[in-house]
């Protein structure tokens, strides 16, 4: 995955590390931004303490991540394998939850926003793929349920779908 950043923006230094653990000194980023994330941290609290010790003052953290409403009304992956849904409430924090890791964290400005985008989905390999980790967590037969609508739906056209995200903000 680094390997293809460097190769699309040269222009940016790409650093490998943990988000709980950002080498780097203190007051020295503008913005912290995740996407897809924080759902992956074992300690989101040190994660986010780790955000607001690397900001500068007046430095924003904005964390996109799944609503409980959005990953119930996933399309179409709540549509078509209906048992990620469960899965994913139970590895997911609430908006909140992170709200309030946030402003023990010292962030101010707590504010959140949802964005939505529209589109047609034609290319169903990487679901084949199992792309979305979720798909690695349910039952064969159910993976395999969902695959066959997910086929038998594209053939009548292109599948309309809108990809959903929170987005979180704070003000160091
Ligand atoms: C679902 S992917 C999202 C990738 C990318 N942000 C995107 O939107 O396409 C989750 C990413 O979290 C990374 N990750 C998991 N645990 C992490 C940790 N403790 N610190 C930093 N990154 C982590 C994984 O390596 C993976 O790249």
């Amino acid at each position: 995955m680094l390997a293809k950043a460097r190769e699309r923006s040269r222009g940016v230094t790409f650093r490998l590390g943990r988000a709980e653990q950002l080498d780097f000194p203190s007051a020295s980023f503008d913005l912290v931004f995740s996407v897809d994330v924080i759902h992956h941290l074992a300690d989101r609290r040190q994660h986010l303490r780790e955000a607001y010790r690397v900001l500068r003052a007046g430095g924003k953290a904005c964390t996109v991540t799944d609503s409980e409403w959005i990953i119930r009304h996933r399309e179409p992956l709540a549509v078509y394998f209906p048992e990620t849904v469960e899965i994913e409430l139970a590895r997911y924090p609430r908006i909140a939850g992170l709200r309030g890791v946030m402003e023990e964290a010292g962030f101010a400005e707590i504010t959140n926003n949802r964005v939505e985008f529209p589109y047609e989905l034609t290319d169903i390999q990487p679901y084949r793929d199992k792309a979305f980790s979720s798909l690695h967590l349910i039952a064969e037969e159910a993976f395999e349920r969902g695959m066959q609508r997910l086929e038998r739906d594209l053939r009548s056209g292109p599948i309309p779908c809108v990809l959903r995200y929170v987005l979180l903000w704070g003000t160091k």
